[in-house]
């Protein structure tokens, strides 16, 4: 039977959010956001160990909030000066008999247990790279520095990927060690599976869920904590209009 291994960046500052606080540790709720996010991994039986980058100096006020997520304990790393930086010193404290890599974003808090399980799934049936993708509901257009709009992709094509990623661990190990020694340009790669696409290798999609989306900015927190009441209410039982989606 296959070991999970999960990644989770926490690191980051949450500039875009402008919460003054570190947006891991943000209430959604009354809970972190990072720890709806390791809930979420927890749903995984094959989850095996888990390495947290977290904002540098905070290791002890995480490790207190940890106390009431099940699965394995955590490891905490202080994170990098980017999220690959931060996947980087994660991945060097993942033990070598990990099979599968999840890496997921802490920033995602909504992300069900089906979600989980396509990914470790399509992983444990040979897939080396997979990601979770929803199509994109905007028309996407190209602009140039004038503004001007220089190409229209068609719709179809397009997909928002989201997290968790997973891959064969050999895989996203090469991947942050070619990043390592070969950096990234500044308009490259803004994922795990950007990074594995450099390696050649085929990267494959299972469907996300709209739900999954990250929280980056103010709004992004208010329509998670409409969305977690709604399900909470569910659960209680409570009647409500019919799944968005
Ligand atoms: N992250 C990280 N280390 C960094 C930067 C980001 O671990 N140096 C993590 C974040 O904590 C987040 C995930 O990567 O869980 C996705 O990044 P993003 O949404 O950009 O978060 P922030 O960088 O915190 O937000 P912003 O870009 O608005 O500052
Ligand atoms: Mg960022």
């Amino acid at each position: 039977v296959l070991s999970v291994g999960a990644v989770v960046p926490a690191a980051g500052t949450g500039e875009r959010l402008g919460a003054g606080m570190p947006k891991a540790l943000m209430p959604l709720g009354g809970v972190p956001l990072l720890v709806h996010a390791l809930r979420a991994l927890a749903t995984c039986s094959r989850l095996e160990h888990v390495v947290i980058a977290v904002p540098p100096g905070t290791q002890s006020q995480v490790r207190a909030l940890l106390t009431d997520v099940d699965g394995p304990i955590p490891l905490l790393v202080d994170g990098g000066a980017t999220r690959a930086d931060s996947v980087a010193r994660c991945l060097e404290l993942l033990p070598a008999d990990v099979d599968v890599v999840l890496v997921h974003d802490a920033a995602r808090p909504l992300v069900s247990r089906a979600l989980v399980d396509r990914v470790v799934d399509a992983v444990a049936a040979g897939a080396e790279a997979v990601v979770p993708a929803v199509p994109v509901p905007d028309t996407i257009r190209q602009v140039d520095a004038a503004g001007l709009v220089i190409g229209t992709p068609s719709r179809d094509s397009l997909r928002a990927v989201q997290t968790p990623q997973g891959f064969a661990a050999t895989v996203v190990r090469q991947a942050y060690r070619q990043y390592l020694s070969s950096p990234v340009p500044a308009d490259g790669p803004t994922d795990d599976a950007g990074l594995v696409e450099r390696l050649g290798v085929k990267i494959h999609v299972v469907d996300g869920e709209r739900t999954a989306f990250k929280v980056t900015t103010p709004m992004d927190l208010l329509l998670a904590e409409a969305v977690l009441s709604r399900s909470r209410s569910r659960s209680r039982g409570t009647e409500l209009p019919a799944d968005s989606g």
